[in-house]
């Protein structure tokens, strides 16, 4: 049996009010069609995958080129059926179909292995996946042969419900499994007679129906796995709903959530066991955590690969990093990309870093920033340290080697190195390479004058003194 599958994706996405075409708005930190293919690629090769582009096509494509998938035109908009009636070439290969919505994004592979087992055993035309949302305005609804029963009739759309119809709780998912000859055999008898004036993929249910070919239904076991997005309310209640799964999956491979509804984990983090998210932590992109690590709330990871045992505390903002085991950052830490923290390295509160290498056990606590910088190991870095690597033009690196002190309050100007075991001096602007071992201050030689305060004091009264007598 060939099956191919077919994601519908050429649509505006009118009710969104939006520049950007529908199934390219992101929830859980992918594209809607991302979503869809991603599940799609779980039940067939990405080669039996087909993309049907229209608006912003070109946009669509390369969001989804890299998966692999082939594509088909639908020039002009003219309906969900219209849609399918483009793909009849592209898909002249398969015996069924499988036909999705791009803007579906939480169905998951199994409910499309359902489908498709459901329909091959009932030997259907057309089967039509359903569910019985809370709230079913707005969707089409499935007019069963009889109630508990198979067989479908019709499927009718929200506007063209009669009265009775509109007491109907079923609703079409807008994702279909086919037989492919039959349905292209009867697809030219749709018309564009209703309120949209398009060609509703819908019709063919009745169409079949009346033809004498099998059309059944298949409720799906969880109706949130169906719903659709047509505006940005829609979208960002499916984000939350996603974001749920996640963090309930995680949770059952031994992480623990607290708040789970206000943490955002996009799909591709991977997060160890025993490890502990506090409320409000968002974790994204390809974010790798490992396990018995700590996430307080409101730190906001991105790219980021941290080891086993790693603390991040309040606050911190992350991105492109990767973190070794037993380090502790923050709160209110922020690096930037391209930074390498070793293990059980400290990095404390408002200390920025980008690009930069910190060894095994170094320290900088406070108020610092680190740019362009090699720290080697063992090394503290002390309050308000500077690496001064902008010269207004270029940037430069500074090299600082293994249990290096460098003292509160130092400007370090790049480029520059500093040996092994050397000292820096609090207050001190370094612009000259400092040896090994070597104490380097860079500051003025301290005058303490005997008496002058005092003598101030003194002569300030005796002014006043003078003025009160006039
Ligand atoms: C559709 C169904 C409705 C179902 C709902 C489920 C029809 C007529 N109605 O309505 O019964 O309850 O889905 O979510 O099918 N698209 C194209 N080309 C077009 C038009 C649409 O590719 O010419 C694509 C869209 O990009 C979208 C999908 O088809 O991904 C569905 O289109 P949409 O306009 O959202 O249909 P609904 O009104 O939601
Ligand atoms: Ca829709």
């Amino acid at each position: 049996m060939r099956l191919g599958i077919v994601i519908m994706a050429a649509g505006k996405g009118t009710r969104l009010k939006s520049k950007r075409a529908k199934v390219l708005h992101e929830i859980g930190g992918r594209t809607l069609v991302g979503h869809v293919i991603a599940a799609a690629a779980q039940v067939v090769p990405a080669r039996d995958i087909l993309v049907i582009v229209g608006h912003q096509a070109e946009a669509v494509k390369t969001a989804a080129r890299e998966s692999g998938v082939r594509f088909a035109e639908q020039k002009e908009q003219r309906g969900t059926g219209h849609a399918i009636q483009c793909a009849e070439r592209e898909t002249r290969g398969y015996e069924h179909l499988i036909v999705l919505s791009g803007d579906a994004p939480l169905l998951k592979s199994e409910t499309m292995v359902a489908l498709r087992d459901f329909h091959l055993r009932e030997q259907a035309a057309m089967t039509i996946l359903t569910a019985e949302p809370e709230n079913p305005l707005g969707y089409g609804r499935v007019v069963r042969k009889s109630p508990g029963k198979p067989e479908v009739a019709a499927i009718v759309e929200q506007k063209a419900l009669t009265p009775a119809q509109g007491e109907l709780r079923e609703i079409n998912s807008g994702i279909y499994a086919f037989q492919r000859k039959p349905l292209y055999e009867h697809i030219g008898q749709l018309r564009a007679t209703n309120a949209h004036k398009e060609l509703y993929l819908t019709d063919m249910a009745g169409i079949l129906a009346k033809a004498g070919e099998r059309v059944v239904a298949l409720e799906a076991a969880q109706a949130v796995e169906v719903l659709g997005a047509n505006t940005i309310a829609e979208m960002m209640e499916l984000d939350g709903a996603m974001r749920l799964q996640k963090a309930r999956a995680l949770m059952a491979e031994g992480v623990s959530i607290f708040q789970p509804e206000t943490v955002r984990i996009d799909a591709g983090v991977e997060v160890g066991p025993d490890t502990v998210i506090e409320p409000f932590v968002q974790l994204l992109g390809a974010t790798r955590v490992g396990s018995e690590c700590r996430i307080r709330s409101y730190a906001v990871l991105e790219n980021t690969t941290l080891g086993d045992r790693v603390e991040i505390l309040h606050s911190c903002v992350i991105e492109d990093a990767a973190i070794e085991k037993g380090a502790r950052l923050g709160p209110m830490a922020h690096l930037r990309p391209g930074c390498h923290i070793g293990e059980n390295v400290h990095i404390g509160n408002f200390v920025e870093a980008k690009k930069t290498r910190m060894g095994a056990g170094s320290k900088a606590n406070h108020l610092t920033y680190l740019g362009d910088a090699q720290v080697g190991s063992g090394t503290n870095i002390g309050a308000g340290t500077i690496t001064c690597n902008y010269d207004g033009v270029s940037k430069y690196p500074t090299v600082i080697g293994d249990r290096v002190f460098v003292g509160s309050d130092s400007a370090l100007v790049a480029p520059l190195a500093i040996g092994d075991g050397a000292y820096i001096g609090a207050g001190s602007v370094i612009t000259d390479d400092v040896p090994a071992d070597a104490l380097a201050l860079g500051r003025a030689r301290q005058v303490n004058k005997a008496h002058w305060a005092k003598n101030r004091r003194a002569q300030q009264e005796s002014r006043k003194k003078g003025s009160t007598k006039k």
